[in-house]
C-alpha cells in the first residue's frame, strides 16, 4: 500500500478508479473478513514489539464496529496464545457524565468486550474517566495527553467513525488541533446513541474525547466503517477537501492511514457507485442496467427518449458500443425494468408462504402491499414474527395496560384473585416508577411490552384479512437482553427458524434483506435464516423443496432500482390499506422509540413516501404510472 513507503505523504490510491480517493482504502466482502485483518495487524505489531522487548501502544474505539476485531482478538489469545503483556492502551472516549459501571459506559463496555479476556496488565489501561466534577475535566483532559505522550505517543490507533463524521467524539466544528478536552455531541451522534440509552433524551448531551490533533500524532491509523449508513460520510471525507464539518477527513494530513471498509460501506466511492465516471469498465448486464438508469435519472429524460450526445455528454461511449446502437441498449434496458413489474397474476397463488418478520411491525411497514396480494391470490400464509419488539415500547404504554387491566380484571375473575392481581399490578407500577434512567426492565415489564407488540402485529394482519391463526411469535432467545445490544445468534435461534421451515415446507419465504448495520436486529435474523436454510438444504437436498427467497428492505430503505428484481404496482386503495396496517402499532405511532436519526416522519409516512417514491421514479424512466410501488429482490440462495 502506497500510505506506507517510507511514511511519505500519500499521493493516490493505485487501485484502478480511485483516483479521487485521498485516503487508502481497503474493500473488503464482508465486514467479518474486515474484522480479521485489522486484528491481524494488530497482532502482527504487539508480536513484532515484543521480539524486540518493546511496549506497543494502542489507542482504541468503542461502538458497532470494533466490536469483531476485539472477539478476534481474543480468540488469537485463547487459540494461538497471543501475549498482550506488552501492550499499553488508551481509549478515545467516554460520555459525561458516566458512572464506569453504567450500562451504557465505554469502561464496561471495554471489559465486557475485550478487557476482561486477555492479559493486558491493569495499570496499562486507560480509558477517560466521566466521573469527574466538572471543575477538574481540564486539568484531567491535560493529564491524559500527557500520559499518551509518556508512553510514547500511540503507535497504532484504530477508529470507528461517525454519521456525523466524527473520529472519537471530535464532533463537525472541532479543529485540526484539537487535544483532549469536555465537548457537547452532535444531534445526529445522540439519535445513534439513543438505542443503547432507551431514547435519545437519555445519552448525556457531552463526552470527554480525544483531539483531532492526538488522533493526528497516532503513528499509524486504521479507520475501519462497516454498514450502507457510513456509506456517505465515509465517501466525504476521503473524496472531498478536508474540512472541520467532518473531521474525519482531517486523516487525509496524515502520513500513515488506511481507511478499511466493507462493501456497504463503500457503496458511495465514485469507483464503486458511477466506475465509468472514472475507469474504463467490463459492460455486465447488471452495470449496463444501472448506468443507463443513471443516465436518464441525471438528464432527467425517460429511457426511451435518451439520445446518442446523452451517453457521450457523460462518459458512456463504450456502454453504447455494447449494442448495435443506442436505441437498442435503451430499449433493452427498458424491456428489463418492464419485465420485473409483476401483477397479480404473476405473483405466488394458492401456495405455501412465510413471512418472516424481524420486528412485529416490519411485515406490514416493508411488505403490506406483497402480503394483501398474497392473501388476494389464496396463499397460505404464516408471518413468523422473530423478536418480540419489546425494548420500543414506553413505559407510559405499559402503565396505560395496567389500568386496563385493573379495570377489566373483576370482569373475569373472582373478588379474591382481583385483590391479588390489584397487588401484582401495584408492585409492577412501582417497580417500574422507581427503576433507574437507562437500566433493563423488569421481566414482567418485558413480557407485557413484547404481548402489546404482539396484539399490535394481529390487529395489522386483520386489516390484511388474517386472522390470530396465521400468526406465530417466535421469540428468538438472541433478541431477550432487555437491551438494544442483542446476544450472538444461537445453535437454539436457528433451530427455531428450522423447525418452522419444516413444519410448513413453504415455496416462499420473505426476509428482511437488511445488511447495512452489522449487529442490528435485522441483520442478525437475516443471519439465523441463513444458518437455518443451510441446515433445511442439507436435509432436504432435494431442489424442488427449497423455497424462493424474496428479499424485501425494513422502515429506513427500499431497494435501489437497478437492484430490485420485483415491483409491486399499488393503487390508492392498496397503499391506504397497508398505511391502516401500520396505523395498528399504536406503540410506534406518533413518536417511535427508534425513529432513526435525523428522520423525524412517522413509521407510516416513510413507508407512503418510500412506495410514492419507487413509483414516480418508475414513471420518470418511462415505465407505467402507479400510485405507489413496492420492490424486492428474489434469490434461491442467501
Ligand atoms: C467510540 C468512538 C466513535 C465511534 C463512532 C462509530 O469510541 O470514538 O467515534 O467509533 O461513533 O460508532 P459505531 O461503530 O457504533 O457505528
Amino acid at each position: 500500500m502506497s500510505s506506507k513507503d517510507g511514511g511519505q505523504p500519500f499521493e493516490g490510491n493505485t487501485t484502478e478508479g480511485s483516483q479521487r480517493e485521498k485516503i487508502p482504502v481497503l474493500i473488503f466482502d464482508q465486514p467479518g473478513q474486515l474484522s480479521i485483518q485489522v486484528a491481524k495487524r494488530i497482532a502482527s505489531l504487539i508480536t513484532e514489539r515484543r521480539a524486540t522487548g518493546k511496549k506497543v501502544v494502542l489507542g482504541l474505539p468503542t461502538g458497532s464496529t470494533p466490536i469483531g476485531v476485539y472477539q478476534h482478538l481474543i480468540d488469537l489469545h485463547n487459540e494461538e496464545g497471543l501475549d498482550f503483556s506488552n501492550v499499553v492502551t488508551f481509549n478515545l472516549d467516554e460520555y459525561f457524565p458516566m458512572k464506569p459501571d453504567s450500562l451504557q459506559s465505554y469502561h464496561r463496555f471495554m471489559h465486557e468486550n475485550f478487557f476482561d479476556h486477555v492479559n493486558i496488565p491493569k495499570e496499562n489501561i486507560h480509558i477517560p474517566n466521566g466521573d469527574i466534577p466538572r471543575e477538574n475535566i481540564e486539568e484531567y483532559c491535560l493529564s491524559y495527553e500527557h500520559k499518551i505522550r509518556k508512553a510514547g505517543g500511540l503507535d497504532l490507533l484504530v477508529l470507528g467513525i461517525g454519521r456525523s463524521g466524527h473520529i472519537g467524539f471530535n464532533e463537525p466544528g472541532s479543529g485540526i488541533k484539537t487535544r483532549t478536552r469536555l465537548i457537547i455531541l452532535d444531534e445526529i451522534t445522540k439519535k445513534d446513541a439513543a438505542s443503547d440509552f432507551f431514547g435519545d433524551e437519555n445519552v448525556p448531551k457531552e463526552a470527554i474525547t480525544i483531539g483531532v490533533g492526538t488522533i493526528l500524532d497516532a503513528h499509524e491509523i486504521i479507520l475501519m466503517a462497516t454498514g450502507e449508513h457510513k456509506a456517505p460520510i465515509v465517501m466525504k471525507a476521503v473524496e472531498e477537501e478536508p474540512t472541520d464539518e467532518i473531521t474525519a477527513s482531517f486523516l487525509q494530513k496524515h502520513r500513515d492511514v488506511t481507511i478499511y471498509c466493507d462493501e456497504a460501506a463503500s457503496g458511495e466511492f465514485t469507483r464503486i457507485k458511477t466506475p465509468w465516471v472514472v475507469k474504463q469498465v467490463e459492460w455486465t448486464e447488471d452495470l449496463s442496467v444501472r448506468a443507463v438508469i443513471w443516465l436518464a435519472e441525471k438528464v432527467s429524460k425517460a429511457i426511451l427518449r435518451l439520445e446518442e450526445g446523452d451517453f457521450q455528454r457523460h462518459h458512456l461511449h463504450s456502454l453504447t458500443y455494447t449494442h448495435e446502437n443506442t436505441d437498442h441498449l435503451c430499449k433493452h434496458v427498458f424491456e428489463s425494468l418492464r419485465r420485473r413489474i409483476r401483477y397479480a397474476e404473476d405473483l405466488p397463488t394458492k401456495q405455501e408462504v412465510i413471512v418472516f418478520s424481524p420486528h412485529p411491525d416490519d411485515d406490514v411497514i416493508s411488505m403490506g402491499g406483497m402480503l394483501d396480494s398474497l392473501v388476494e391470490n389464496k396463499n397460505d400464509v404464516t408471518i413468523a414474527y422473530m423478536t418480540n419488539g419489546s425494548v420500543a415500547v414506553f413505559d407510559s404504554d405499559v402503565r396505560r395496560y395496567i389500568r386496563f387491566m385493573e379495570m377489566a380484571g373483576g370482569l373475569f375473575i373472582d373478588n379474591d384473585s382481583v385483590g391479588s392481581l390489584h397487588t401484582k399490578l401495584t408492585k409492577l407500577s412501582k417497580a417500574m416508577s422507581t427503576k433507574p434512567l437507562g437500566n433493563v426492565d423488569a421481566l414482567e415489564v418485558q413480557q407485557i411490552k413484547a404481548f402489546i407488540r404482539y396484539s399490535e402485529a394481529v390487529a395489522g394482519i386483520e386489516v390484511m384479512r388474517l386472522g390470530q391463526e396465521h400468526a406465530r411469535f417466535l421469540d428468538m432467545p438472541f433478541y431477550k437482553t432487555g437491551k438494544v445490544r442483542k446476544m450472538p445468534i444461537n445453535d437454539v435461534d436457528v433451530q427455531i427458524v428450522l423447525s418452522m421451515l419444516e413444519e410448513k415446507m413453504p415455496e416462499h419465504i420473505f426476509v428482511a434483506g437488511d445488511l447495512s448495520d452489522p449487529h442490528g436486529t435485522h441483520r442478525m435474523c437475516y443471519f439465523a435464516i441463513k444458518r437455518a436454510l443451510i441446515e433445511f438444504k442439507k436435509k432436504y437436498p432435494d431442489e424442488s423443496k427449497h423455497p424462493m427467497v424474496w428479499l424485501y428492505r425494513g422502515a429506513w430503505q427500499e431497494w435501489e432500482i437497478d437492484r430490485a428484481d420485483v415491483f409491486l404496482p399499488m393503487s390508492k386503495a392498496d397503499l391506504d390499506r397497508k398505511i391502516e396496517a401500520i396505523f395498528k402499532h399504536e406503540s410506534q405511532k406518533d413518536r417511535a422509540m427508534y425513529p432513526g436519526a435525523y428522520d423525524i416522519r412517522e413509521f407510516w409516512e416513510r413507508a407512503r413516501d418510500r412506495n410514492q417514491g419507487t413509483a414516480s421514479r418508475l414513471n420518470g424512466l418511462g415505465l407505467p404510472e402507479f400510485h405507489a410501488a413496492e420492490a424486492y429482490v428474489c434469490v434461491k440462495e442467501l
